[in-house]
């Protein structure tokens, strides 16, 4: 799938690209079948919202769940990031199923996710991009994900590490720059945005594209996979989060075909067999900046 100069500036301008109903009913059902298992696992690898029982998001499901394996290989994925990224070798950084359940689904606060991976993981630059991919149709019920058009272009912006709201820790941004870059983007008119369309949409989104959701109190799921797939030369220096949440694996994704979901097509599942205890280790001693 190549991407059209159009796109291309839509993507400059905006900081997002949304592409509806990219994946078929069929290969989206291959992925959602195997939810339920996912989330019913008790491991850290499943977070949990506070003070409830539903999955608020599950970790690195590509390393022990064939069709996520197969949906972090796909093509239709890879490649328009791998293009604007000028076809640079790309590695997975992190993979996440969003579970927004229905009635308990809790909000996710105003945020940049570099602001995340810069201040937790050194990350060193902004060269990594995010995927959502719908697993259920997103309305304006269930808490469809927002955008600040354009706030990619303001770099990364100060953030304080809210560890209370949620079940997630997460670096947000406080209400009056986001009331600033709201307006800069439109006010009314489009300063805020909200992709929303049928199971198997894809956007792509900047990692500094200033963005949140609301809580979900529909009766509609809102399961959403997210990948961070990172340019392999920006890979991560500092390994504070476990390795379920920041990968620490930086060979180049390899692309499967296009039907891959659909063939079964064989991948290797490295932690089919549970998650070694090596992925739950933060380091105790860290590298300086320059280190690799
Ligand atoms: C995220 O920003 O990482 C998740 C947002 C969402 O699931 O709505
Ligand atoms: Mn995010």
């Amino acid at each position: 799938m190549k991407l059209s100069q159009d796109q291309l500036d839509a993507f400059d301008r905006d900081g997002y690209l949304f592409f509806p109903g990219l994946f078929e009913p069929d290969e989206v059902t291959t992925l959602t079948d195997a939810v339920p298992s996912l989330y019913a696992r008790r491991e850290a690898f499943n977070v949990r919202e506070k003070g409830s029982d539903a999955v608020r998001t599950n970790f690195a499901a590509h390393l022990y769940s064939e069709p996520f394996a197969r949906l972090a290989r796909h093509p239709r994925m890879v490649q328009p990031v791998q293009q604007l990224f000028d076809d640079e070798p790309l590695y997975m950084h992190q993979f996440k199923v969003n579970g927004k359940m229905a009635f308990e689904g809790d909000v996710w606060q105003w945020h940049q996710d570099y602001g995340t991976w810069k201040n937790d993981d050194w990350m060193p630059t902004e060269r990594a991009m995010n995927v959502a991919i719908f697993l259920d149709d997103v309305n304006e019920f269930n808490g469809p994900l927002m955008f600040i058009p354009g706030s990619h272009k303001k770099g990364v912006i100060d953030a304080k590490h809210d560890l209370t709201t949620t079940s997630y820790p997460l670096w947000t941004v406080d209400n009056e720059l986001i009331a600033a870059l709201v307006e800069r983007a439109g006010g009314k008119q489009d300063g805020i945005v909200s992709p929303k369309g049928p199971a198997g949409s894809m956007i792509l989104f900047h990692s500094c594209l200033v963005h949140a959701s609301t809580s979900n109190l529909s009766p509609w799921n809102r399961v959403s996979v997210y990948l961070s797939l990172c340019a392999v030369s920006n890979h991560i220096r500092r390994f504070k989060r476990p390795g379920y949440i920041a990968h620490r694996d930086f060979t180049p994704i390899a692309c499967l075909p296009d039907d891959c979901l659909l063939k079964n097509h064989p991948v290797e599942l490295p932690w089919k067999e549970g998650m070694p205890a090596s992925a739950l280790v933060t380091a105790s001693t860290e590298p300086t900046r320059q280190a690799a």
